[in-house]
């Protein structure tokens, strides 16, 4: 020991310039902060770019256009990546220039990488990096071969194939526009090489920039050695300069994703209708029916379904839950647990084993416990459903005075009934039932009826004499001469309720 071997072990630093305007985007939001599948365009870069290199690489991110957008979301995704910024964007080669005139102590390989071309695999850059230190060069740059090269840098090449330089494709000639290996935009670097051609930049071109690409002809020039390594994905070399480029990039990734989960034993019934964040997880056996988008920090158990028609994200859908026509943010939905079909679950919405929640509900911060259904037509919001207990049909949990909210408790085994309102902050015991169409204002101990409705009176007759001659009239005087004269006016009906009829539909009532 006490060898110290971290002089011998070439260090790597990232570079991601990040500081162009993407003009074609025609947006408020910079270019490489747009959305795709889960993250960002640059996010995909770095993850991909970190994930190649290993964590020890310093990043260096180059900002400018929108710089307090793009250093607000590296703080989020990448905390420890450091920012330079290019205060006019003068072309790639001056934001590389930027950071070797703010960093002493460049060695090593440096990997520079645009970023704008978010599908670039960990594996390719890996091999990137690699080709470049096995060879010893000063530059190894990664190329494709593309079908369509427009608008990229083309790879020229001399008569025994070795790189001579990259000419973009506004300063090309039609021979050179002919060619179809380009330049991905990503290279490595000798530190030292680098840093003395970046010197020697000019800006006699089209755009009157310093291109970063003429670095490779001045070190071939100089007989330095400078190789090409070839993407073996020519979609992992795709730009995206305007959204119409964006939403081909999204289909690519959606495809690549969704190949990925069903080689993994995941069912997904319409690939081109399923829509998987790269940050999601799903079980073996899980399958995802037509039309389904799971976003963000979701994951999907085992033997799971969901969809058709859903949305679910930053959730968790525990094994063999089944999840139909939904809407689900930030929830917990527990092995076996059934949402929908139309249910709507907001944040904190956590359902255990085999809960219920069905048709037409909306859920926000509720415990719904073991095997408790709501199934039709409610309102759950702030409250705790206790195991086994039963909501009855159109409930409203009235959380909200107007300035707070309040919780309401529901015990264990517990049924509610129909078209309730529980005006919280109340409590309903273990074993309670409530009477149909009752508000709950007060709480009900364990194993009590509550009732807390008008009791119903009818008054007889009503319609024949206030609506003589309508309809409902005929129809009332035909029914009393079959049935012969009727009991006391203003009679009301026995009260509390006591049928189990009056406490509504029950959960497996299907
Ligand atoms: C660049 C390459 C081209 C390559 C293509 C791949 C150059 C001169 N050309 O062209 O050979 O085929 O990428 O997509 O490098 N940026 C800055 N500061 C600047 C200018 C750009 O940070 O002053 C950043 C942009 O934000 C972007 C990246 O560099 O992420 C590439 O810039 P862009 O203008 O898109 O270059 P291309 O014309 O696509
Ligand atoms: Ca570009």
């Amino acid at each position: 020991m006490g060898v110290d071997q971290a002089d011998s072990i070439p260090s790597r630093t990232l570079i991601v310039l990040a500081a162009g305007e993407g003009k074609r985007m025609k947006s408020a939001l910079p270019k490489v902060l747009h959305p795709l599948l889960g993250r960002t365009v640059l996010g995909h870069v770095l993850t991909a770019a970190r994930q190649g290199l290993g964590a020890d690489c310093q990043v260096m991110v180059v900002v400018g256009h929108g710089a307090d957008q793009v250093r607000g979301h590296l703080a989020e995704i990448a905390p420890d990546a450091r920012s330079v910024v290019q205060a006019e964007q003068r072309g790639t080669g001056h934001a590389v220039r930027m950071v070797t005139e703010s960093v002493d102590d460049l060695r090593g390989s440096v990997v520079v990488v645009n970023g704008d071309f978010p599908l670039v695999r960990p594996a390719t850059l890996v091999g990137l990096v690699e080709a470049h230190e096995a060879a010893g060069a000063a530059a190894t740059i990664l190329t494709a071969q593309v079908p369509n090269p427009s608008g990229m840098g083309r790879i020229l090449r001399g008569a025994t194939g070795a790189v001579q330089r990259i000419v973009e494709e506004r300063d090309a000639t039609a021979d050179e526009r002919a060619i179809r290996e380009i330049n991905a935009g990503a290279y490595v670097f000798d530190a030292a090489s680098l840093r003395q051609m970046l010197g020697k930049l000019g800006s006699d071109n089209d755009q009157g920039e310093e291109y970063l690409t003429d670095v490779v002809g001045l070190l071939v020039a100089d007989g330095y050695p400078v190789q090409a390594h070839q993407a073996v994905d020519p979609t992992e070399v795709l730009g995206c300069n305007d959204r119409a480029e964006l939403a081909v990039l999204r289909a690519v990734l959606r495809d690549r994703i969704n190949l990925e989960w069903m080689r993994s034993g995941v069912s997904i019934i319409d690939p081109a209708t399923t829509w998987i964040d790269v940050t999601v997880t799903l079980g073996r056996d899980a399958v995802v029916e037509p039309n389904t988008h799971l976003r963000g920090a979701t994951s999907v158990g085992e033997g799971a379904v969901v969809g058709p028609d859903t949305t679910i994200a930053d959730s968790v859908v525990a094994d063999g839950a089944v999840v139909v026509r939904a809407h689900v943010l930030g929830a917990e939905i527990g092995p076996q647990a059934q949402v929908g079909p139309y249910a709507y679950l907001r944040p904190d919405s956590r359902l255990a084993a085999k809960a219920k929640v069905g048709t037409f509900v909306e859920t926000k911060k509720a415990e719904i416990g073991a095997g408790a259904k709501v199934p039709h037509l409610s309102y759950v919001g702030d409250a705790t459903i206790g195991e086994g207990t039963n909501i009855g049909a159109a409930t409203v949990f009235v959380n909200y005075d107007g300035v707070n909210k309040h919780r309401t408790t529901i015990g264990s085994h517990a049924r509610t009934g129909a078209d309730n309102m529980f005006v919280a902050p109340v409590s309903v015991g273990d074993g309670a039932y409530t009477a149909a169409g009752s508000i709950i204002t007060r709480d009900v101990p364990a194993g009590a009826l509550g009732v807390g409705r008008a009791p119903q009176r009818n008054v007889d007759d009503w319609v024949p004499r206030k609506r003589p001659g309508t309809a409902s009239a005929e129809a009332a005087m035909a029914a009393k001469a079959v049935d012969g004269p009727e009991a006391t006016v203003d009679s009301e009906v026995s009260h509390p309720a006591t049928t189990s009829a009056e406490v509504g539909p029950r959960s497996d009532e299907e």
